[in-house]
């Protein structure tokens, strides 16, 4: 594939804005030529935007001019979690690449359709997170397999907060069927945790609905009542085929706490994990033995510490052209599906999920590299 890619968007709300501003620091890779949404309204402002602020020069069109531009060749899906697999089969339909914002799909039938339809065109899926390409993720990543903690044993990764009703404008999907704490935060501490100890062999969990109803205080729908339909707080164990045994805890029932982010314990001592929905974020250590006493700030070993979505579809485009496998890809994302299907399902029946789709850890970036590259 010629590089840059074209990339068009399908879905132009909230995180839009983000993923417009990654020519900037990935335009080697892809430039963002077209953008979509089922509200042609929100397209032309978003292109406005994004032309106004300097970020790039999207056109704005319609969904169906998009998909039967030749000229795009990757489609970054930012539709909401219960679009992403019409989205995303309509534009593998139309031949495109297609990145899906998280979670893949809904459904582990869904993911599966989208990775099969992919396959049997030649083209590449890739999903969101990328945070985990950033600096912060990566310095671990290489801590982890320099073995400065030893062998990994055990971890805990806390996402806990009152939910999004306060702040984002149209935050009804966050209490459907494909949302919840799990569903909407779970990629970012999952894909996090599977690209440092690798997959999940086996998950138990508990849940609960906490509040039936919430009430958006967020303009511009304010008052609006929201009937919960999914759990707002989910306690899970992952156990990984590596060996480790991590605690997961996923709220939107908390108001305040003390708790990590991610921290991994292992044989030789305790690594703390910055927050998975940033690119950069403070690296921790502490060794059983040796030169640190307490815990210490490491110097991140990577670029992109500042990164941007968008970091997953340049990647994908870069090896693309590479002919070498992307790193946020339909199978990862699909496997983490997997695992947050199976935490709902085994807090449902009391019984471990067995995980039956496997996947193998992304490669590693190199240190060393410049903000904005990639290979
Ligand atoms: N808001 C955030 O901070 C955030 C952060 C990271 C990831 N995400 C993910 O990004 C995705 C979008 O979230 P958002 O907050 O931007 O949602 P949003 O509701 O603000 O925007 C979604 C847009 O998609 C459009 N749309 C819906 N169905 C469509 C369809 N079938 N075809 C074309 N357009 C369609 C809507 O009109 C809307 O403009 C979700 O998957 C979410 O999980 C959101």
């Amino acid at each position: 594939m010629h590089e840059p890619a074209n990339v068009g968007i399908i879905g132009c709300g909230n995180i839009s804005g983000h993923y417009l501003q990654s020519e900037r620091v990935f335009g080697k890779y892809i430039r963002i030529a077209a953008c979509a949404d089922a509200r042609m309204a929100r397209a032309r402002a978003r292109a406005a935007e994004a032309a106004e602020k300097g970020w790039c020069k999207p056109r704005a069109c319609r969904v169906s001019e998009l998909l039967a531009d030749p000229a795009i060749d990757i489609v970054i899906n930012l539709t909401p979690p219960q679009a992403h697999f019409k989205v995303a089969m309509k534009a593998l339909r139309a031949g495109k690449h297609v990145h899906n914002e998280k979670p893949l799909a809904l459904t582990m039938l869904e993911a599966r359709k989208i990775l099969g339809e992919a396959r049997a065109r030649n083209l590449r899926v890739g999903c969101a997170p990328d945070t985990v390409l950033g600096a912060g993720a990566q310095t671990c990543r290489k801590l982890l397999d320099d073995g400065a903690i030893g062998a990994p044993v055990a971890g805990c990764a806390f996402m806990m907060c009152r939910g999004h009703e306060s702040w984002h404008p149209d935050p009804e999907f966050y209490y459907k069927a494909g949302g919840g704490p799990m569903f909407d935060m779970g990629p970012y501490y999952l894909t996090s945790l599977v690209t440092l100890l690798g997959p999940v062999k086996r998950v138990s969990g508990a849940a609960r609905i906490t509040f039936p109803e919430r009430t958006i205080t967020s303009e511009p729908k304010k008052g609006t009542r929201i009937a919960v339909e999914i759990p707002t707080h989910l306690a899970g164990v992952l156990e990984f085929a590596s060996g480790p045994v991590v605690t997961i805890v996923t709220s939107f029932d908390v108001w305040f706490h003390s708790m990590p982010n991610i921290e991994l314990y292992g044989s030789a001592g305790s690594l703390s994990i910055p927050d998975p929905n940033g690119f950069g974020g403070a690296v921790r250590i502490r060794r059983a033995e040796g030169e640190t006493k307490d815990w210490t700030d490491v110097p991140l070993t990577h670029g992109n510490a500042g990164g941007i979505r968008g970091f997953g579809p340049a990647d994908m485009a870069r090896a693309i052209s590479a002919g070498r496998p992307h790193r946020a890809s339909g199978e990862l994302g699909m496997h983490v599906l997997e695992i947050m299907v199976g935490l709902h399902k085994a807090a449902r029946s009391g019984r471990y999920y067995e995980i039956q789709n496997t996947v193998e850890r992304p490669a590693p970036l190199p240190a060393g590299l410049k903000d904005g590259e990639l290979d």
